[in-house]
């Protein structure tokens, strides 16, 4: 059952897409005021546990920390941030009480969980302008059933993009992308997918192609030819250059971000100085999303949204003002490091500190986001009142440009910013972890997270993104990632090479790889089920054994679709790991010799030896599921060679179709494999 409550006047965000009648009066739980702001309190069981957040830190249970949804460009992961690049305000309080919360606003919005006191949830925003949706339930995953219900189908990739895709920032060549492939199809490590970084741009302007690649739409059969796919990334500012078309026709239209004074909005990202698309106008909308053809006409089916929290370097009068520090700092007769010791009496004192800290400032600061409007069907909307809305609105874009591109036909799309409601138009990636054992643990808890906010396309950056991965922990990475949708190693400009072939005893990186494409035919099969019913492809352990009190304080293993459990391991120099079993399974392993040892493992807490080279799953009771022979890309997989492993006698419900169009009808697609 859904409630919803309407305080003030709540922008549009289109996060729901189903009609729910408006309740009068006051939720069944909790206190909300709208005297200063809006807040709803309510005070938590002690046994309580909330689940949510979709892309958040720390622990898949979010009680015991403050969180703010506020889409930040913010690249150091650590345990103390509160914002990351996603605002997906649904939460789910799972106890003697079960309910969600949807709280649908599009600017910051605070989620003090147990944070302020341990026992009181606080969720607060300082307009009280939004829509409140209270949905109770039997379950958590329940609550999770009908949310989904309510925000519309999970986006579908094309089939292709369950393969393993390389990526690094910092290609730029043609010869750059053919060694990465040669790389790859020379040692018979699988691939599918290179991601093409913002160097393969023209001075880091979208929808172009630097001078090196003359003839790129041949470039891009050439790749495809070996059946690798190259997915550009798009980013949020576009270039102010005389003479790009990009810029001389959002300038002519009115269809970049304004200041308050009608002219356009400056904000320096890679390129320097850009404008951003406002993609909150329908009309810009369309416009920016066509342009997404330049690519699509040239043979590319995929791309990455990036930068469009939006992210920005710095602002003309952010610039100004720390100009202006600068010269009373370099006047000031004091090194004195805060500022307080005065140098002479006319003057004002600037500190070591404050001059840094100014200039730290100047990257993604709220009085920029205070600074440029969107034109939303004729009213000028300040952009801090609807921050978290760029990134969905760019990916949007895209989506619906892809519908009247060719309606018919897939398309792979990513972002890095979301709100709930993105989750129509595409996947996300979880942006700039680090190569940090810890973060194997961190990308893992948001998976069910995410899936509890319709994002299904996820993954993180396998090896890290910023700094030196090791080959441990990259094989780590990889035996995660072998399970996510999204499969992709990527890293950072100037970091230690990470592409598989890099490092000693490369058959160990094949074989992982190999291991996600004989899973292939399962994982397709239980993401498109997931999608199509507004399921979760990863859940907690909590959603299946409601009823087992250690089965739900379990933060590092996932149960994966209706068959699997998975826990890999994530600490360095790890044989192998404890692992807690609700009930009876069959422990799988994948060994490197291409054999799969079995075997079955009572209900209760066991230590498994898991070597570096081995990907682990464990088969719940009386299941099976399919495996087919490892293939070098989605397309050489030979559903000829499929077979069932797990338990004998049992049967598995197969989704199969043509992975590059929409015929999604489940009766037809499915067959009872035995
Ligand atoms: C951002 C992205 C990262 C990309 C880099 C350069 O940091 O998150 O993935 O490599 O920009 O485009």
């Amino acid at each position: 059952m859904i409630h919803k409550y309407i305080y003030g006047t709540p922008f549009e965000t289109e996060a729901v897409v189903t009609d729910i009648a408006q309740t009068d009066g006051t939720p069944a739980y909790g206190a909300v005021d709208t005297q200063d702001g809006f807040s709803f309190t309510y005070i938590m069981d002690e046994d309580d546990i909330v689940y949510g957040l979709g892309e958040a830190n720390r622990g898949i249970n979010k009680r015991g920390y403050c969180y703010i949804s506020d889409c930040a460009d913010d690249p150091n992961h650590t345990e103390d941030k509160r914002s990351l690049y996603g605002a997906h305000n649904f939460i789910i309080i799972a106890g003697e009480k079960n309910f969600g919360l949807f709280f649908d606003y599009p600017s910051k919005l605070t989620f003090d969980i147990g944070y302020t006191r341990m026992d009181t949830l606080r969720v607060s925003c300082e307009n009280a302008d939004l829509a409140l949706y209270v949905i109770d339930g039997d379950t958590p995953y329940d609550i999770v059933k009908q949310f989904r219900g309510m925000i519309g189908h999970s986006y579908i990739p094309p089939k292709f993009a369950f393969g393993f895709g390389q990526s690094r920032w910092g290609y730029k060549t043609k010869e750059d992308f053919e060694k990465v492939a040669q790389g790859y199809r020379e040692n018979h490590i699988p691939l599918d997918m290179i991601y093409m970084d913002i160097d393969y741009m023209d001075s880091y302007k979208d929808f172009t192609v630097n001078d090196d690649f003359e003839d790129f739409p041949a470039f891009v059969r050439e790749m495809k030819d070996q059946h690798i796919r190259l997915i550009p990334i798009i980013d949020a500012g576009v270039k102010i250059e005389d003479g790009y078309d990009v810029y001389e026709e959002g300038v002519k239209n009115r269809y970049f971000c304004q200041r308050e004074d009608g002219s356009d909005f400056v904000a320096a990202v890679w390129p320097g100085d850009t404008h951003f698309p406002d993609v909150l106008n329908p009309e810009a909308r369309k416009w920016f999303g066509d342009k997404y053809r330049f690519l699509t006409d040239q043979g590319i089916e995929g791309f990455w949204n990036d930068m469009n929290e939006p992210a920005i370097f710095y602002s003309a009068e952010g610039l100004e003002e720390a100009r202006e520090m600068a010269r009373k700092f370099a006047e000031t007769g004091t090194s004195n490091w805060d500022g307080s010791e005065k140098a002479t009496e006319a003057k004002e004192d600037i500190g070591v500190w404050q001059l840094g800290g100014k200039l730290e400032s100047l990257a993604n600061s709220q009085d920029d986001y205070r600074r440029f409007y969107h034109n939303v069907n004729g009213q000028m909307v300040r952009h801090d009142k609807v921050h978290n809305l760029f990134g969905f609105n760019m990916t949007r874009a895209a989506g619906e440009a892809f519908e009247r591109i060719d309606p018919d036909r897939r398309f792979l799309m990513f972002s890095r910013s979301s709100y709930v409601g993105m989750h129509r138009y595409g996947g996300i990636w979880t942006g700039d972890n680090r190569s940090w054992w810890s973060h194997i643990l961190l990308n893992l808890k948001m998976m069910p997270s995410l899936n509890m906010c319709g994002f299904l396309y996820t993954g993180a950056d396998l090896g890290g993104f910023g700094s030196d991965t090791t080959r441990d922990l990259l094989l780590r990475f990889l035996a995660l990632g072998v399970f996510t949708p999204l499969m992709r190693n990527h890293a950072a400009l100037g970091t230690r090479e990470q592409e598989c072939y890099q490092f000693e005893h490369m058959e160990d990186f094949r074989h992982v790889i190999g291991v996600r494409y004989r899973l292939l035919p399962y994982l397709y099969s239980e993401y498109m089920k997931a999608a199509l019913t507004d399921d979760m492809y990863f859940k907690p352990l909590a959603f299946v054994y409601p009823d087992d009190k250690m089965a739900s304080r379990i933060e590092d293993q996932l149960m994966l679709g209706n068959e699997i459990m998975i826990a890999p391991v994530y600490e360095q120099n790890g044989k192998g790991r404890y692992v807690y079993l609700p009930e009876e399974m069959k422990f799988v392993k994948f060994l490197p010799d291409g054999s799969i040892s079995e075997e079955v493992l009572g209900k209760g807490i066991h230590y498994v030896d898991i070597a570096l080279n081995e990907v682990p799953l464990f088969i719940r009771s009386g299941r099976c599921i399919p495996v087919v022979d490892t293939a070098e890309c989605v397309d050489e997989i030979d559903m000829d060679t499929l077979r069932l492993i797990g338990y004998e006698g049992a049967g598995y419900v197969l989704y199969d179709d043509d992975g590059v169009h929409k015929d999604y009808d489940m009766e037809k697609n499915c067959r009872t494999l035995k």
